[in-house]
């Protein structure tokens, strides 16, 4: 470690030369940590080349990459024979202070962590160890490798076609959502899919049903985006609908998880989709079907999407890669009902939307080649088996303080806590416990947007599909029973 302390300017330079980062990307980054913190000013010259070299007991050589980056990226001046200088028009967000306003600003709605990294019991996560890892990095490598000069140009911003002719037809054969590819836009995630619908059909002021409990991180995108969320109670046939009506006929959206209710699980019944469908049309309002892991089934066959059933073409339907492929690869898409497709292509081409050309090529080639109906087929075994070794071990290691079905499908369980004779267990607390040791559960109180009520459940949602085995099942189980215990 090489340090320099330059007292005019209390700029503080050190390089670590068994980083792996280069020293002079190092220096880069000290400069612009300096300026961010306020230690260097716009106009405040900067130590010549050769005195830092020096310093830092590196070449010259080096010191100056840094410096042309520096400049080149518009942090430094140049001044000839009068030296370096920091830029004296650095914008507000690079200079000091900013980084701790911005992250004020964003303060979260409710305090809800979720990790993005593959901790145990993480929800929503499919089964990394299982994906072909191979098969896929070939695939890729042939794209990239195959790369002309026609694939370097901005793709269209809606998707790429192929791929837009697979998901039409495998939303067709799998969930009976007859499309034509002109309907299909890929995006980058779920939350860029409702960006899309947000900006295609949405205005100031619009209100929204959505499910309560519902899906934690659309929820918080939707209320930052300007949405006025109305929720409305899930019991178990889905969404009561007669509720929404009671509390806000005239919403603009109603967002939904029909298949698999996340988190609760439940299927919406025959009899609530055929109401939800009508007030739509009633109302001229648009229900935006969240299908996110349909695809695993392990009881009976599923109800075909609320898409199928769309006569008066009010549904957006919204699938995505990350549970039948990997979420890494951020591609989903949608399906426009046949009114909106001009102004959802409108909207994707002002945006300049749309995934980067060479993910989507290699989607498509994975889905053309077999290998996608491949992995679901296998997934739904694996899933299948991993589901009962969890939901066996959290019995075990739980006994009475727990209810909890066997979901019929998707990749998460919900476990429920009996109240205790002092009252209903504090899930949050647990939940908090849990990630403290390491797991990456959530409290299902967390998923209710209003405030925690009587008929609010408590309990904790868990991802089953990562659990490798039947001594993992027990080892996570007990961790979790800690946490419960306190
Ligand atoms: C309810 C729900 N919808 C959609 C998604 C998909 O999100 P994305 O496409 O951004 O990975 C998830 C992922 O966990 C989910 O739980």
């Amino acid at each position: 470690m090489t340090n320099v302390h330059n007292a005019r300017m209390s700029l503080t330079i050190e390089v670590d030369r068994h980083h792996t980062l280069p020293i002079y990307l190092q220096i880069c980054e000290r400069f612009k940590a300096a300026i961010a913190a306020g230690h260097l000013k716009p106009g405040d010259r900067v130590p010549a080349l050769r005195g830092l070299a020096t310093q830092l007991n590196t070449a010259r050589g080096t010191v100056e990459m840094a410096y042309d980056i520096l400049v080149d990226e518009g942090y430094l001046q140049m001044r000839g024979a009068a030296g370096t200088f920091v830029s004296s028009s650095l914008p507000g967000s690079v200079t000091k202070g900013a980084p701790r306003r911005v992250r004020e600003r964003a303060a979260p709605l409710r305090a809800v962590v979720v990790d993005n990294d593959a901790k145990p019991l993480r929800p929503g996560l499919p089964a990394l160890d299982a994906f072909p890892r191979k098969v896929w990095a070939r695939l890729v490598g042939h794209r990239a490798r195959g790369v002309d000069i026609a694939s370097l140009t901005y793709p269209d911003p809606a998707g790429f076609r192929p791929l837009r002719e697979r998901i039409s037809t495998y939303v067709g054969l799998s969930r009976g959502v007859e499309c034509v590819p002109e309907q299909v836009f890929v995006t980058n995630g779920y939350r860029a899919t409702l960006e899309l619908i947000l900006r295609s059909l949405s205005k100031p002021g619009d209100s929204a049903w959505f499910e309560e409990p519902g899906y934690l991180l659309a929820r918080n995108f939707l209320i930052e985006a300007g949405l006025t969320l109305v929720p409305v109670p899930i019991d178990e046939e889905g969404l009561d609908t007669e509720q929404g009506e009671l509390v806000d006929a005239n919403a603009h959206f109603a967002f939904v998880t029909p298949s698999h209710q996340s988190p609760l699980g439940v299927t919406l019944s025959l009899a609530r989709r055929m109401k939800l469908l009508e007030w739509a049309d009633r109302a001229g309002s648009w229900i935006v079907e969240d299908d996110y892991d349909s695809e695993f089934r392990y009881a009976g066959r599923p109800l075909p999407a609320l898409k199928s059933l769309d006569r008066d073409d009010r549904v957006i339907y919204c699938g995505t890669f990350s549970k039948v492929m990997f979420p890494g690869l951020r591609l989903s898409y949608l399906v426009a009902p046949e009114r909106a497709i001009a102004r959802f292509d409108q909207i994707t081409r002002s945006m300049n939307a749309g995934p980067p050309h060479l993910l989507q090529a290699a989607v498509a080639d994975f889905i053309a080649q077999g290998h996608f109906a491949r992995h679901l087929k296998r997934m739904r075994a694996l899933y299948a088996e991993r589901r009962t070794l969890l939901a066996d071990a959290i019995v075990k290691a739980f006994g009475e303080r727990v209810s909890m079905e066997l979901p019929a499908g998707g990749m998460h369980l919900v476990m429920r806590f009996t109240p205790t004779p002092n009252g209903p267990v504090d899930d949050l607390a647990v939940a908090a416990r849990a990630r403290e040791a390491g797991l990456a559960v959530i409290g299902l109180s967390a998923w209710y947007l209003g405030a925690r009520t009587k008929r609010s459940l408590r309990g904790i949602v868990l991802g089953f599909a990562n659990v490798a085995d039947s001594a993992e099942a027990t080892r996570l189980a007990r961790m979790l029973r800690r946490a419960y215990d306190g």
